[in-house]
């Protein structure tokens, strides 16, 4: 019988320690007397509510380590985190290192890990925007062809892993020559489900700003081909300011912190005034979990540049202008649910249209059945050596 596995979750950016709640729940609730969850924190993310508030909402156990590197240029950033986790990997020894996704955090955890021969399991395998000028894209095919257990989310993840030279045949023993690689369902769809049924017991945003019973959009950017281009911005927001005055609608912005300190430099004076002073485009700070699904449930469509945000707004049965040239959660643009725009202004305001007036949607299950969590603890489990 093989002893409790030890594992290492890495977690730092905000959509991170959101998806680090699935396992972590599973964890607690199902694999507890076979698997030790050690979480570390990078620092990526270290605002309150860009991090502690998931923590304390999502009942995620505080992370033993926080290696508070903070912000920086990548290759600062992800040098200061290889150092800090490759320490911790040694010290603690754990069978398997988790990482998610494709952030800063998720090479650098990846790749301290595989240098030292600690197994890789990669949660969010297999996507691919085919846009290597994404820092993201870089970051996950890395750490893809480092892994030992991949999970993907989607078909589409299956068969860009496949196309990569992956086999889908699956070893007894998983290891880094010989992955395993397995379509689970995704943990973000695990997360919506589980707290969706609570949220509206724990959130009050839409008392709190004024938006009970009224139609709103719900709006995030954050991505740097948006938020450090200048002609990006501005076709955006001016966007934004035309579609809330063409359909009397109010668009809420719950602004990630990058693009809170880059927009009023990256915005004419005239545009920005005009955004200040308007009474239907609110921006506000970043909102807890509770908040945002609430925000989500009761928005009528939603636009943003997030990937998190575009599969909640297919989770919540809401139309989606995505604020981007390609998308990895391409199933939802081929059903029609959500259109790309890039940053183009009259992209953005015909894709808003067309979507603000269409009813023919549908919801196929794209994204599993709410248990990918379960299934991934069972892999890692039975299948790390
Ligand atoms: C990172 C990820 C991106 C992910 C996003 C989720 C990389 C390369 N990018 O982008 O894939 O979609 O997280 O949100 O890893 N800042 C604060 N407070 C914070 C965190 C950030 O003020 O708590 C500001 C800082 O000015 C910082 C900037 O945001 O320089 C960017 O932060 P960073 O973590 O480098 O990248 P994100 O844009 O958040
Ligand atoms: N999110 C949140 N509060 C906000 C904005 C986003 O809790 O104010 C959540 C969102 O619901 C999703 C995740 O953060 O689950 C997405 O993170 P983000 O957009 O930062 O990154 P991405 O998904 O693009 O990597």
């Amino acid at each position: 019988m093989n002893a409790r596995k030890k594992i290492i979750t890495i977690v730092g950016a905000r959509p991170q320690i959101i998806k680090s709640s699935a396992i972590s729940r599973a964890v607690q609730n199902v694999f507890a007397s076979q698997m030790e969850e050690i979480i570390v924190h990078t620092g990526q993310h270290y605002d309150e509510n860009m991090s502690k508030v998931f923590f304390e909402e999502m009942s995620i156990p505080t992370p033993h380590y926080n290696l508070q590197v903070g912000s920086g240029s990548h290759g600062e950033q992800t040098a200061k985190m290889l150092e800090g986790l490759e320490k911790i990997f040694l010290d603690e020894k754990p069978d398997g290192v988790i990482v998610y996704g494709d952030t800063n955090s998720t090479i650098a955890g990846a790749l301290a890990a595989a240098k030292i021969h600690i197994p890789v399991i990669h949660i969010e395998a297999g996507l691919r925007s085919f846009n290597k000028a994404m820092p993201e894209e870089l970051n996950r095919i890395s750490c893809d062809h480092m892994s030992t257990l991949l999970f993907t989310p989607t078909e589409t993840g299956i068969s860009n892993l496949s196309n990569e030279g992956f086999k889908m045949t699956h070893s007894e023993k998983a290891t880094i020559d010989s992955p395993n690689v397995y379509h689970c369902g995704d943990i973000m769809y695990d997360n919506s489900l589980h707290f969706s049924k609570v949220a509206q017991q724990f959130s009050s945003i839409l008392a709190s700003e004024n938006l009970n019973g009224k139609e709103y959009v719900l709006m995030t950017v954050h991505r740097d081909s948006n938020t450090d281009i200048t002609e990006n911005m501005e076709a955006i927001f001016s966007a934004v300011d035309s579609l809330s005055i063409e359909f009397g609608i109010i668009f809420v912005l719950p602004l990630h912190p990058r693009t809170k300190s880059t927009m009023k430099d990256q915005l004419s004076d005239e545009l920005y005034e005009r955004i200040e002073r308007s009474k239907l485009i609110k921006v506000i700070d970043p909102v807890g979990f509770m908040d945002i699904i609430e925000l989500e449930k009761n928005a009528r469509m939603l636009v943003t540049d997030s990937g998190g945000l575009q599969k909640e707004s297919f989770f919540f049965e809401k139309p989606c202008v995505i604020l981007r040239e390609q998308t990895e959660w391409t199933e939802i643009v081929e059903n029609g649910n959500a259109i790309l725009t890039g940053a183009d202004r009259s992209k953005i305001i015909s894709a808003f249209t067309i979507l603000y007036n269409k009813t023919d949607f549908t919801y196929p299950s794209f994204y599993g059945d709410g248990k990918a969590a379960e299934f991934i603890c069972g892999k890692i489990v039975s299948e790390l050596n």
